[in-house]
């Protein structure tokens, strides 16, 4: 049976310059590559879903724009479900400006557009009822996510990208919070920057003693995979070394993967793993959609391949 996951999120268009050198305030530097890829934390994440496999239902919104309308196409031809994507009349679409440094660092500059524009009445009841997982994250209103997370009969999976202080007591109920390390830190305002920092900040949120009550989370590290945290135990998953090109959406590709082998395993341990492994192979290549591998493109784990 498959399962529909719905992803309520973020469209944009990616403007993304290479540079040995990142340039300093005032300064102009000449570099080495530029490219116009698909993007958006909510996009990316459905089209990671898709890849591997999944029923991905994207809902969010596009400016009447060329730029929402090759977004649109680009999604559909990776077999994410677009009905619930609206076209805001009079909007720019969202774009995300993206320097690269060689060796995979980035910064990244988004400026919403028609994702600021995604309301509650955008996602009626009976498309959340006929959801197994709701994914999200906070590229769009913050009114719109906290409303998802009240109405949602299925388990709610929340990415808080880009960082943001959050009311802690509103996430009550949440099955899934799945922050990296910065967004970690700044949820909780506790240092993150050690495992044990991490296992810490984490257990504060998943303590019942403050009335949070978030049933896992999972703390994504880069290069140092990630970290589970529940009221009953602690687990640490590392990434496979690996020549980074682009982390460009690397984020995104674990809560695709963690979110289509959960559906598929009902297992948070293999969801994690395996999202560890296939953000890791997502950085060998750039960009952030582009760099997702379907399934059969997915590299196995060393001890099932062969
Ligand atoms: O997480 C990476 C994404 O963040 C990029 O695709 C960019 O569009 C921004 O939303």
């Amino acid at each position: 049976m498959t399962h529909t996951i719905l992803v309520v999120g973020s469209i944009n268009t990616d403007l993304v310059t290479t540079t040995a050198t990142m340039p300093k305030g005032g300064e102009t530097v000449m570099a080495d590559g530029f490219a116009m890829l698909p993007g958006g934390k909510g996009a990316n994440q459905a089209v990671a879903i898709a890849r591997l496999g999944g029923h991905a239902v994207l809902a969010g919104r596009v400016g009447d724009d060329p730029f929402g309308q090759t977004a649109r196409h680009g999604l559909q031809s990776c077999g994410v479900n677009t009905e619930h994507v609206i076209t805001t009349p009079n909007t720019a679409s969202g774009v995300a400006t993206i320097i690269v440094e060689h060796g995979g660092e980035n910064r990244i500059l988004v400026v919403s557009g028609a994702n600021s524009c995604v309301h509650p009445a955008d996602i009626p009841q009976s498309l959340l009822d006929r959801a197994a997982l709701v994914v999200m994250q906070l590229e769009i209103p913050l009114d719109t996510v906290m409303d998802i997370i009240a109405r949602a009969q299925a388990p709610v999976l929340l990415n808080p990208a880009p960082a943001r202080k959050l009311d802690l007591a509103k996430l009550a109920g949440l099955a899934y919070l799945i922050p990296n390390q910065h967004e970690l830190a700044t949820l909780t305002g506790m240092p993150t920057v050690r495992m044990d920092d991490v296992v810490a900040a984490a257990r504060r949120l998943v303590r019942q003693g403050i009335g949070i009550g978030i049933g896992t989370v999972i703390v994504t590290l880069g290069r140092d995979g990630a970290m589970l945290v529940t009221r009953a135990r602690v687990a640490h998953v590392q990434a496979p070394v690996v020549q980074a090109i682009d982390t460009t959406g690397a984020g995104d590709a674990f809560i695709g993967c963690f979110a289509q082998t959960l559906m598929q395993t009902g297992d948070v341990d293999a969801a994690m793993a395996r999202a560890v492994r296939y953000a890791s192979q997502s950085v060998t290549q750039f960009g952030a959609q582009a760099s997702y591998p379907t399934a059969s493109d997915f590299t196995p784990a060393p001890d099932t391949a062969g």
